[in-house]
């Protein structure tokens, strides 16, 4: 190990970087952040630990510390993990440490999920649930709990949206995206809720949007709006409801990433693209990957402080 820190401040040396590490026992546990930064004259000075953190691995690159392992021990449910932030949530998890189970309506994509996870050497659990319905989001936690003990983290990324301009929305259209953007997040939640309080632990997160906060030009975002808003507010609620028993509720607002759903929506509302283009502070639309670094963050030990918030990941849109 001190060869390691020697190394680490040769590397500090040569770049001229801030950041570095001091261990604390064995590799596999404690590892304490420290940012050095550099004197005029070389050397390096430490200054007090900004992060405390356990981890099972540590990649260096030039200059950086880069952690995975953030996950470890930690049993994630995420729902529509066949989906575009789902699957990207899932794969993350599962290289992160987590015991993943992934579920998904849908069976090929969900399998698909799945052999993406065992490609890359970290297979996960797949369970086919609908979650729409109580018998399926309860059969489904209850099975977690059964088989790995415990559920650290939920997150709702299952659902489904009729963008129509109102003039043309019918009722059918209306209860159908809050069926598939709030009922799949309530009865997920109220599944997995009696075994986070038995457990006294839990991280939930939620999939707030752009569209909960700011009107969205050029989609017929109505009832998606509603149920945005409604998926934020829950968040609120139950991050109130779930503190006695250490359950932290959060939620990610995306802006637009690049899913198979967002780049189908762009052929047949080019103004859509358009407009998301314009708001878009940092030049690029999302990617799954961006959300999924997101989750990671709220689901881990890092964020032990954080209940209650909605976390924009969405290049700078809602700013302005
Ligand atoms: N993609 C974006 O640009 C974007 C932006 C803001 C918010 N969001 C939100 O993020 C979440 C995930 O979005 P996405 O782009 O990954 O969606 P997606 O459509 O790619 O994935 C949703 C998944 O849910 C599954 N599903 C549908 N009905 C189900 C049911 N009854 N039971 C179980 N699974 C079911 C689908 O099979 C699909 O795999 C949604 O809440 C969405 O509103 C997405």
């Amino acid at each position: 190990m001190a060869a390691l820190v020697r190394h680490l401040h040769g590397l500090i040396r040569e770049d001229m970087q801030t950041v570095a590490v001091e261990w604390t026992g064995h590799f596999s546990q404690q590892i304490r952040v420290a940012t050095i930064t550099s004197r005029p004259f070389g050397g390096a000075h430490i200054s007090r630990p900004v992060a405390s953190v356990a981890c099972k691995h540590a990649t260096l690159t030039k200059g950086n510390l880069i952690m995975t392992g953030r996950l470890v021990g930690k049993v994630s449910v995420i729902t529509g993990a066949g989906g575009g932030l789902g699957r990207a949530a899932a794969l993350t998890f599962a290289d992160e440490g987590a015991t993943v189970v992934a579920a998904d309506l849908d069976v090929d994509l969900l399998a698909q999920t799945g052999q993406l996870a065992q490609a890359a050497g970290t297979p996960i659990h797949t369970s086919v649930a609908d979650l729409t319905t109580e018998d399926g989001a309860k059969g489904l936690m209850d099975d977690v709990v059964r088989q790995h003990g415990r559920i650290d983290s939920l997150i709702t990324a299952a659902g489904f949206v009729d963008f129509v301009p109102i003039g043309e929305m019918k009722l059918a259209q209306w209860q159908h995206t809050l069926r598939g953007e709030l009922d799949t997040v309530f009865l997920s939640i109220s599944a997995a809720w009696p075994h986070m309080v038995a457990q006294q632990s839990g991280s939930i997160v939620n999939f707030g949007s752009l569209a909960g906060r700011r009107a969205t030009r050029g989609l017929g975002a109505g009832a998606h709006a509603v149920a945005k808003g409604g998926v934020m507010a829950l968040t609120r609620q139950l991050a109130l409801e779930g503190g006695p028993h250490r359950i932290r509720v959060n939620s990610v607002s995306p802006g637009v990433i690049e899913t198979p759903g967002a780049l189908q929506a762009f052929g047949y509302v080019p103004a859509f693209e358009a407009g998301a283009r314009s708001k878009t502070i940092i030049d690029r639309l999302g990617t799954p990957q961006d959300i999924a670094w997101g989750l990671v963050y709220l689901c881990s030990d890092e964020a032990s402080w954080v209940t209650g918030s909605d976390l924009s990941i969405d290049g700078g849109a809602s700013a302005w």
